[in-house]
Parts: structure tokens; C-alpha cells; sequence
């Protein structure tokens, strides 16, 4: 029987069908913040919105691990009921958060889920389509200054994103996998401050102006 795999500190717990239904029924809504690394954006979003089930959703188990624990203790302590770190790839995420998420983010992504966005390869959009109910937002911010040398080897080959290539090329190949792209804009300053991300963080450290694209989707119904 499937089960969503929620990471507690060093354990792995095993969530069954019935008991994610019951914690979702007890919140408004789910966010679902795929390649969540450390979990610091989804610790964010949970502890600003009580009322709303948030998971993190990441194929790296153990950079889960500290927010997980953190999120585990008393509320007077950081603890927040209302955040799963879940250990799942975004080409298989749990059949149990399948069409449920009214809100689902990516953010700064790498490795086959920057990829997959960038090439808007079916195994990536199409995870991303699922776990987004119909009407959901989805909302993806890519470091674009992977694309200035140095340039790393995984990004070498993959085509710039830029707002124009977004809508010349993502947006009619979103389209095709029931995404529908209704922005594409260069993120300022005090957005990309307000990431509340880890490595939205150690890039902005890095530069005076860190170049990053947001875009915004509807997933179809
Ligand atoms: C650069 S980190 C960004 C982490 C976090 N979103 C942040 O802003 O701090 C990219 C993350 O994407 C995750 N990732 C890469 N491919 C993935 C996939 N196929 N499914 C889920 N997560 C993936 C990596 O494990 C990594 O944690």
C-alpha cells in the first residue's frame, strides 16, 4: 500500500493514505514546494500560513533533516504541525497529494528538476501538473545566472531562460502539458529578499543583483 514518506529527523515515517487525508482535512488548503533542499522556503510559508498544509518535497533525504526536527517541536519552540517534508522525486510524487495542491512552488531548482523545467520535459511538468488541482497557481523562480561564466557543466547544455524564451518557447510547451503561463519577469531586489529561501540567500550573498526569473502558471483544468 503506498504511503507518503515524511522525513523526522534521522527517521523515515511512513504516512498512509487515511492519515494524510485526515491532517489535510484539518487545514484549508496544501502547498506543495517541490526540490525543497533544506526546507527553509516551505518552513516559511507554513509558519505565515497556520491554516494551510504545507510539504516540501525533495529527492535529497537528509538536507530535510534539521527543519523536519525543528518543525517537530512544541509551536512555542519553531514547531509547526502544518509542514510535512516528504522524500520524493517530482517525476513520482505520492499518489496521496495527487491533484490536491491549490498552490505548488519550485524554487532556484537544479539537477533533473532545473533541467525538466528548462526543457519542459514531460516526466518534470507532468509531476508538477499532478500534484496542482485544477485552477492551481504554480509558481517557479530560476536562477538565471547559472547562465554567465563560469557556466557549470549540468547547465552547459541547456538553453538560457530568459522572460522572452519563456514566452516563445516554455509557454507553448507548458501549454501542452496543461500548464498555462500567465507571467514571466525578472524578480527585483526586494523580492529575491524575500525569498526566505536558503539558496536564494547564498546567491544574493554572492552578487550585488542577483538575476533570478519568476513564472507563473495555472495548471489546467
Ligand atoms: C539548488 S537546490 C534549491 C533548494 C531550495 N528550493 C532552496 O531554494 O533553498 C535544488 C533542489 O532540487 C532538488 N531536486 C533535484 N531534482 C529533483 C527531482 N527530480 N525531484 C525533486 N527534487 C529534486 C535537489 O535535491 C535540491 O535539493
Amino acid at each position: 500500500m503506498p504511503a507518503v514518506q515524511v522525513v523526522r529527523g534521522r527517521r523515515l515515517a511512513e504516512l498512509s493514505a487515511p492519515e494524510f487525508e485526515a491532517l489535510l482535512a484539518r487545514h484549508r488548503s496544501l502547498a506543495v514546494d517541490v526540490g525543497t533542499g533544506d526546507g527553509r522556503f516551505a518552513y516559511g510559508l507554513a509558519r505565515q500560513h497556520p491554516d494551510r498544509l504545507v510539504v516540501g518535497l525533495d529527492t535529497a533525504r537528509d538536507r530535510m533533516r534539521e527543519i523536519s526536527w525543528r518543525a517537530q517541536r512544541k509551536p512555542s519552540r519553531g514547531g509547526l504541525p502544518n509542514l510535512l517534508l516528504v522524500w520524493a522525486s517530482v517525476e513520482q510524487p505520492p499518489p496521496e497529494l495527487r491533484g490536491r495542491a491549490d498552490e505548488v512552488h519550485v524554487v532556484l531548482p537544479w539537477g533533473r528538476l532545473l533541467a525538466g523545467l528548462v526543457l519542459a520535459s514531460p516526466a518534470v511538468l507532468d509531476g508538477i501538473r499532478e500534484l496542482a488541482a485544477p485552477g492551481a497557481s504554480v509558481h517557479l523562480v530560476l536562477g538565471a545566472d547559472v547562465w554567465s561564466d563560469p557556466i557549470p557543466t549540468e547547465v552547459r547544455d541547456l538553453p538560457e531562460v530568459t522572460v522572452e524564451h519563456a514566452h516563445r518557447v516554455l509557454a507553448p510547451a507548458y501549454r501542452e502539458r496543461g500548464l498555462a503561463l500567465v507571467e514571466a519577469r525578472q524578480l527585483e531586489p526586494d523580492e529575491i529578499a524575500g525569498l526566505r529561501s536558503s539558496w536564494a540567500r547564498r546567491l544574493a550573498g554572492g552578487r550585488l543583483r542577483p538575476r533570478f526569473v519568476s513564472l507563473r502558471a495555472l495548471a489546467c483544468g
